[in-house]
Order: structure tokens, then C-alpha cells, then sequence
């Protein structure tokens, strides 16, 4: 079996982005039947539906990269108890032009990271009410609200504490169960 190809998207913008830093933390520590591939956001333009009648190439771009994936996962940190407006941004150009939505039928998983108590939970249930509204089957449980502590990585995503990362193995082994168990029940039409 050839593993599944994971289209991951980092919330954040920042160059010290702690939920970068976790992104490579778990494509360290992922699975042989998960393949992580980021699918960047930087470059969009701020979404309008000016664009529907001619998507730019960075629209289109984002589209067939999502396309492309078996699933997207989506590490992101919690900005005033939401998700960043980049990542919002990105997830508006993907499910657009009506008609088009690209995360329909999609499986997803979210995790994020943050130096507070509640790990991103707060945008992490705002970022499940738009992935409920995209019709992007979600993985329920394990929740993965990670508390960034200094040390906790090194700057290439390695993990210092044991327990974080078995955690994360087993978040991303139920994260394969899932996307097979979604992928095998009704598979994409071509
Ligand atoms: C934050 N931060 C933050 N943290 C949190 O737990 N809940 C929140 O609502 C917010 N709000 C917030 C807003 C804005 C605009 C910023 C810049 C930051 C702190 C945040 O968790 C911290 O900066 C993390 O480092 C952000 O993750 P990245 O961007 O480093 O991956």
C-alpha cells in the first residue's frame, strides 16, 4: 500500500512560528502511511469574489494542491481566540468558486500550538465550524492541544519530552485510521 499524502497548512505567517516548528515535528514523526507535504498560503491575495470569474494562478495553485492530497491537516495557532486571518483567507480562496469547494469530502485534522494552558482550543472549535460548513469529514478525537514550552522542540522539530511525543505518534496513527476508514467507505469519484 502506498501511504496517503497529507496536505499540511501552518496557520501562521511568523519566521519563529511555533506551529511551523511543530509541523516539522510531526512529518519527523509521522507514520510510514503518512506522507506530510505543506501547501503554503503566504502568497494569496486577500480573497474576494472579484476573482471567481478568472482565479489567479496562486488560487489555482492552492486548489490543485488540495486536490492533489488524500487529506489536509492543519496545524495552526490561536490569534484573539480564532484562527489567523491568513489561514481564514486560505480556506475561503479553497472553497471557492461556488460550485468548487475543495475540501468537500476531504478528510481533516486539526492540531495547534500555543505557549497558553489551552493549547489553540478556542480556535480550534472556530476552525471545525468552518471545516463542518466546507463538508470536510473531520477526525473527532484525539484532540491535540498542544502548551508550547521553551525546549520542548529543537528549531528542526525535534521532540524533547517523550510523552508530547508518543502523543503526537498516536495522534497521527489515528489520523491514518481515519482518512482510511473515510477514503474506504465512499472513495472520490475521479
Ligand atoms: C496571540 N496569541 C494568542 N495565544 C492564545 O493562546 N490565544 C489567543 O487568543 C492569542 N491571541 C493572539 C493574537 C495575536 C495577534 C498574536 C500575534 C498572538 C499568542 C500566540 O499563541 C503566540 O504568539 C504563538 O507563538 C503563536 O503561534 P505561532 O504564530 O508562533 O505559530
Amino acid at each position: 500500500m502506498s501511504p496517503y499524502t497529507v496536505g499540511y497548512f501552518v496557520g501562521s505567517l511568523a519566521r519563529a512560528s511555533i506551529n511551523r516548528t511543530l509541523s516539522k515535528a510531526l512529518i519527523r514523526l509521522a507514520p510510514p502511511g503518512l506522507d506530510l507535504v505543506e501547501i503554503e498560503i503566504r502568497d494569496l491575495p486577500l480573497y474576494s469574489y472579484d476573482y471567481d470569474a478568472a482565479y489567479p494562478p496562486e488560487g489555482i495553485a492552492l486548489k490543485d494542491a488540495i486536490a492533489a492530497v488524500d487529506a489536509v491537516l492543519f496545524v495552526t495557532p490561536e490569534y484573539n481566540r480564532s484562527l489567523p486571518g491568513a489561514l481564514k483567507n486560505a480556506i475561503d480562496w479553497a472553497s471557492r468558486p461556488w460550485g468548487t469547494n475543495s475540501f468537500a469530502h476531504k478528510p481533516s485534522a486539526v492540531i495547534g500550538a500555543s505557549p497558553g494552558a489551552l493549547g489553540t482550543a478556542v480556535a480550534q472549535q472556530s476552525l471545525r465550524s468552518i471545516l463542518s460548513f466546507c463538508n470536510s469529514p473531520q477526525m473527532n478525537a484525539p484532540e491535540a492541544y498542544i502548551q508550547f514550552k521553551p525546549g520542548l522542540f529543537t528549531d528542526d522539530g525535534e521532540v524533547t519530552d517523550e510523552s508530547t511525543a508518543q502523543f503526537l505518534r498516536d495522534y497521527l496513527a489515528e489520523f491514518e485510521i481515519f482518512i482510511t476508514r473515510v477514503l474506504s467507505v465512499v472513495p472520490p469519484r475521479a
